[in-house]
């Protein structure tokens, strides 16, 4: 199994990840960033709402590494759903990466003007500011009310996903149309039963590996892009150790029965859309 795997437009993408959540700009996101690259990821996730693109942009300059070398992700905040401010909102995120292309662009939230967000993003695919257009945060319900008014098929869709969560209705009309799903929580944002469940703490002991590397080896196996989080550098550096084994077909479908389907976040209650764009003001 290979560590990138080739999106429907034909570009390509490290399957593991580094999320940038949370950590703020100015130093934290710029050191955690460096350290990362530093370690072995090339694959950087972030978004306007992070507030810490420049960080971002600043590590990857510093790492040494050339641009085409780092896959940077970034995404669209909902202030500015609508064609004429993502067309800004792109080259704002540019201009605080520091770049002059982004390698992946995503709606980061499904609700409002997205059919003309989307519009912009499919523009600024065709001029080269994006190489590669996605969404985020769709279920089922909000892809089929969105996508199929889409010229362009989306090249993911980055959602809550782990063994407790599997996001399988998703997949069944994902897989077809070879929609790579990335997973954020994918080690149930710590969740304690997750990581010491007998069934994965076992094959963590046969494996040599940590409950993490068995979760994200799992992930990764069964075709998702994973977005590991981590603040502890040994664990930073170990959640990309999951190449060197192979969870047997038996052990895959054990771990795909500890699906719950249920998650920390449903995108479809009433008001998310209105609560996220009153919580989180990232520009007046
Ligand atoms: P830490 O930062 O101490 O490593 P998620 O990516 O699903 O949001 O989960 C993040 C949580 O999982 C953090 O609490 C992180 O703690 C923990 N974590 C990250 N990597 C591992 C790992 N390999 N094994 C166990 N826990 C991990």
């Amino acid at each position: 199994m290979s560590n990138t795997i080739t999106l429907n437009d034909g570009n390509k993408i490290p399957a593991i990840g580094f999320g940038v959540f949370l950590i703020p700009n100015d130093g934290p996101t710029y050191e955690a960033t460096l350290e990362a690259l530093k370690a072995g990821y090339r694959h950087i996730d972030t978004a306007a709402a992070y507030m810490n693109e420049s960080d971002v942009g600043k590590a990857v300059r510093a790492s040494g590494l050339k641009r085409e070398e780092v896959f940077i992700t970034s995404k669209l905040w909902l202030q500015d759903f609508g064609y004429e401010a993502a067309k800004k909102a792109i080259d704002t995120s540019l201009k605080n990466l520091g770049m002059e292309y982004m390698d992946m662009y995503l709606l980061h939230q499904p609700y409002f003007d997205v059919g003309g967000a989307w519009k912009a993003l499919e523009e600024a695919k065709k001029s080269g500011k994006i190489k590669s257009i996605g969404v985020s945060n769709m279920t089922p319900k909000k892809w089929q009310e969105f996508v199929p008014h889409f010229e362009t098929l989306p090249a993911v869709n980055q959602v809550e996903c782990n063994p407790f969560f599997q996001q399988r209705e998703l997949r069944n009309i994902l897989d077809p149309l070879n929609v790579k799903i990335e997973a954020w929580y994918p080690l149930g944002h710590g969740n304690a039963d997750l990581l010491n469940h007998p069934a994965i703490v076992s094959l963590a002991k046969k494996y040599g590996k940590n409950a993490g590397q068995i979760i994200l080896r799992f992930e990764v196996q069964d075709g998702l892009i994973t977005l590991p989080k981590s603040t502890n550098p040994t664990r930073i550096k170990g959640n990309l150790e999951i190449f060197d084994f192979e969870l047997t077909a038996e052990e895959m479908q054990t771990l795909r029965g500890l699906d719950t389907d249920k998650g920390s976040h449903d995108p479809d209650a009433p008001g998310v859309g209105e609560h996220l764009l009153s919580a989180y003001k990232i520009h007046d």
